[in-house]
């Protein structure tokens, strides 16, 4: 019988939570900035060009039987970004990417002598469902990674847990700003996927947490009055931003037309910092001169390898990277699964099918 026990995804340490995260001048900058640079694009729309490719895309992750529809998937979830490939996009907001408090937290999380700070980006919403069960990000190798790799793989050698000496150290300060009561904090499962969750409840002002989310399994709760989690008209174009008729108010349009109006009350926006980690001197030198990189040739010999050693029989394929029958035997044997203890006051999104 071979061998499938899922690796235990669980983060580097348990992750901190902390108050005033952003001085009072920083928040009225970023939240000047949000309003006066949108209206943003919905998060779904940034990585899929069309509602039938995400429909496509869900297809293959639903039991037989079950047709896919857009509704599946649509939420109304907004996201900007605010600097990238460790550059801030918005000089009035430097300061709060290039930021030695928090350059020195991600330090204290990892033990670390050196952090860089990477990317920097928003999620903003009004009420909103949350499809998601929980997810951990997507991560990287050194020598493999998005532009040489496609995502599947990165995910499976994430999951199995066999390249962890290439995988690139990373942490995330991620803060919220939510002064809603309904729903709309946040769970994540420090101890493993199978482990009891931790969470952050709403109201979260100003309330960050120090993490690691590759290796975490994490969620944002659906938040705000159930009735308005899904505005009518809400599809793939619509846009988030200022409503300019109220000083702290906030609108949905989709091609043009408002669809919801959303009070200061409601809104949710979380913003996301990322750093790259760095050991020591040592281990910054190696990366940034790629002198220990990953190969593709040697991702797929440990894959091998450890298949055969788990009591898998297969064929070798001359292609492995594009091998369909390959890649699905990687996808279920190094599958981590999911989380499937929730927090009673925020149940995930089949057990609210269930409950409702
Ligand atoms: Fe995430």
């Amino acid at each position: 019988m071979p061998d499938q026990t899922p690796t235990v995804i669980r983060p580097v340490a348990e992750p901190r939570i902390v108050d005033a995260v952003y001085n009072h001048d920083q928040h009225d900058r970023i939240v000047r900035l949000v309003r006066e640079k949108g209206p943003w694009e919905m998060i779904l729309a940034q990585h899929f060009s069309s509602a039938e490719e995400v429909v496509a895309t869900l297809a293959g992750a639903l039991p037989e039987g079950v047709t896919p529809t857009f509704d599946m998937f649509l939420t109304p979830n907004f996201r900007g970004t605010l600097a990238k490939y460790g550059s801030c996009l918005y000089p009035e907001i430097e300061d709060c990417f290039l930021n030695q408090k928090f350059l020195d937290m991600v330090r204290g999380y990892w033990k670390a002598d050196y952090a860089s700070p990477d990317n920097m980006l928003f999620n903003i919403n009004g009420a909103c469902q949350s499809h998601d069960p929980a997810h951990v990000d997507g991560t990287t190798f050194r020598g493999i990674n998005l532009r040489n790799t496609p995502l599947y793989m990165l995910n499976t050698m994430g999951k199995s847990g066999l390249f962890q000496k290439w995988q690139s150290k990373r942490a995330q300060i991620v803060t919220w700003f939510y002064k809603g009561t309904i729903g709309g904090g946040f769970t994540y499962w420090p101890n493993g996927q199978f482990a009891e969750p931790a969470r952050v409840a709403a109201p979260m002002w100003n309330r960050g947490g120090v993490v690691e989310n590759e290796m975490m399994f994490h969620r944002a709760e659906a938040n705000g009055p159930i009735d308005q989690r899904m505005p009518k008209g809400l599809a793939l174009e619509s846009l988030f931003g200022a409503d300019p008729d109220v000083a702290d108010g906030w609108q949905i349009t989709t091609g043009g037309e408002v669809i919801q109006k959303v009070p200061a009350q409601e809104m949710r926006l979380m913003l996301h910092w990322a750093a790259e980690i760095f050991m020591d001197y040592a281990e910054l030198k190696m990366v940034m001169e790629h002198t220990d990189d990953l190969t593709h040739d040697q991702v797929f010999d440990t894959f091998i390898k450890d298949l055969r050693a788990r009591g898998h029989s297969f064929e070798v394929p001359s292609d492995p990277i594009h091998d369909q029958g390959f890649i699905q035997l990687l996808t279920n044997v190094y599958d981590t699964g999911s989380p499937r203890i929730y927090p009673a006051e925020a149940p995930g999104p089949h057990q609210q099918q269930l409950a409702a």
